[in-house]
Order: structure tokens, then sequence, then C-alpha cells
């Protein structure tokens, strides 16, 4: 009997603005692997049933997307330590033994991009300054704090989200006022817009930007546009910027090998494929 393809997806709602269906379609065709990506569209109602129903119908794992990743961590056999720490997960692989074991490469996919654009950037050359507080900024935090950096100063404009996020994770995190964020960007090598502003359709970053050290690795979590204003004014300054698509198809590598057996590259030609 033939074995028929691998099958894997991404769950969400909504989905149809997913672009894991296309950086997975493009490694599966570029790898010459027989197996199949794609986008389900599943209400918060459903999500257990879907997931438990999944291995049974060929899928040998999923991506989570929003609104999922939290409620998954309740529905996974097994949490890898970093899906804990950030307390949610993207990834989930479907073992053979019945098993859903569930993992976060969000942090993996933020490093990875940062390390692919910017080769000489050291985590622990000096403080890294993280704006925002919401979902993002958990996995960047948890992941900034593994890499090494001495020191993050976080801010967000509301205020007590942030406390609770240094609460949670520790006293290595220093949290500054909204209104004084620009301050703290005079000490910080590396530096961070995990907010969705600048996001096409949403307002611009008004943090002041003129105190950012021209040795500074700067990025942005968004990636539409690609070039974001925090990022051009920050090229201008003289730093090394990164944008965020990166951190979206690093984020899918440790899936795919998983699924398919193969460790994809991140490259022009994803890029491309992802925008066009
Ligand atoms: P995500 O999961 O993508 O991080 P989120 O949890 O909704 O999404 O968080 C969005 C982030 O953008 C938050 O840090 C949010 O700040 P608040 O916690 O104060 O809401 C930030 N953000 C969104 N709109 C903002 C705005 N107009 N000004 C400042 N920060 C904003």
């Amino acid at each position: 009997m033939i074995k028929p393809p691998p099958l894997a997806g991404v769950i969400g709602n909504p989905i149809g603005h997913s672009k894991s269906p296309k950086v997975h379609g493009h490694w599966l065709r570029r790898y010459g692997i027989r197996g199949q990506y794609l986008p389900l569209h599943v209400t918060d109602q459903d999500l257990e049933q879907v997931i438990r129903a999944l291995p049974k119908m060929g899928f040998v794992g999923a991506n989570v997307t929003i609104p999922h990743k939290t409620s998954t961590l309740q529905i996974a056999d097994q949490l890898t330590d970093r899906a804990i720490l950030i307390g949610a997960a993207n990834t989930l692989i479907f073992r053979e033994d019945g098993k859903i074991y569930a993992d976060n490469t969000d942090g993996y996919g933020f490093i990875a991009n940062l390390k692919q654009g910017a080769p000489h950037w050291n985590p622990k050359s000096g403080p890294a300054a993280v704006l925002g507080a919401g979902g993002a900024a958990r996995a960047i935090i948890v992941a900034l704090a593994d890499a090494g950096v001495p020191e993050i100063l976080l801010s967000n404009r509301t205020r007590p989200k942030a406390e609770a996020l240094r609460a949670e994770f520790g006293t290595r995190i220093n949290v500054v006022d909204w209104v004084q964020a620009g301050n703290m960007l005079e000490d910080a090598t590396t530096v961070v817009n995990t907010t969705s502003l600048g996001m096409t359709g949403q307002p611009e970053l008004r943090v002041p930007l003129d105190g950012l050290r021209p040795d500074a690795v700067v990025t942005d979590i968004v990636y539409s546009p690609l070039r974001t204003q925090f990022l051009a004014q920050a090229e201008a300054m003289g730093c090394t910027v990164v944008d965020g698509l990166g951190m979206l198809l690093h984020q899918a590598v440790p899936g795919f090998e998983r699924w398919f057996g193969l460790r994809p590259e991140v490259d022009d030609a994803l890029r491309k494929a992802v925008l066009g």
C-alpha cells in the first residue's frame, strides 16, 4: 500500500492572512517533498476536537496561531520548557505513540533572525531595550534572557503589563515609563519593537529615536511594511537593522524539520516567495 503524503497545517481564526502556507509550501516544492501544508480555520469551541482529530487524518503536526496559542497548552500532552515559560505554543508535533507535543519556536525565530541579519550581533554587549509587553514580547524577553543579555529595559504604554512581566521573568528586567522610552535607548545595544505600532493600518511608533547608539542592532516584529518607519529611522542613524519577516520565517524551521525530516533554509528565494 502506498503511504499517503504527510500533512501539516496552521490552525487559527481568522487564517486567510497567514503566511505559513506560503513558507512551508515553498520549502515542500524546493526540496521535492511529497507533503501538504494547509490553512485550517478553527473556532475556539472546536479547537480541542480538531487537534485530537488531525493525527487520525494523516497530519504529522501543525502550527498554532492567534487566538489559540495559549489554549493549546491545555490540550497538548507534553510541553517544552520554553512553551511553559512563554505561556503559549506555536508548533505541535503529533507523535507516533499518539501523544501531542507542543513547543514554542517564536523566541528561536527571533534570535535566528538577528543572527542571520546582523552576524556581528552580540547579545552580551549591553542592555536590550524592548518596546511593548504583549504576547510577542513574552517570547522575545525569554529568548533575550536566554541569549545572555545582561539587562532588559522594558517599556509599555500600559505600565502594569510591563511590571507583570518583570514579576514573572525576573529582576534582570527594568521597567521604564512609556513617556521615557526614548531615554532607555541610549544604553541599549539591542532594540526591539514588539508592539503593533508601525504596521499598515496602525499608528506609527512615536518613541523618539535620537538617543539610539549607532552600534545598536535594531529590529521590529512588524513586517508589513517590511521597512517600518522605526527601522528606516534607525538605519538613517547608522544602526544595523533587521526586519521582522525573518522572525516569521525562522520560527517555521524547527516544525518543518520535525514533520518532514529536513532542516530547511531561510534565504532570499523564500523571502520572495512569501512576499510575492
Ligand atoms: P502581541 O501578541 O502581538 O504582542 P498584544 O498582546 O495585543 O499583541 O500587544 C500589543 C502591544 O502593542 C502591547 O504592548 C500594546 O500596548 P498596551 O499593552 O498598552 O496595549 C502595544 N500597543 C498597541 N497599540 C498601541 C498604541 N497605540 N500605543 C502604544 N502601544 C500600543
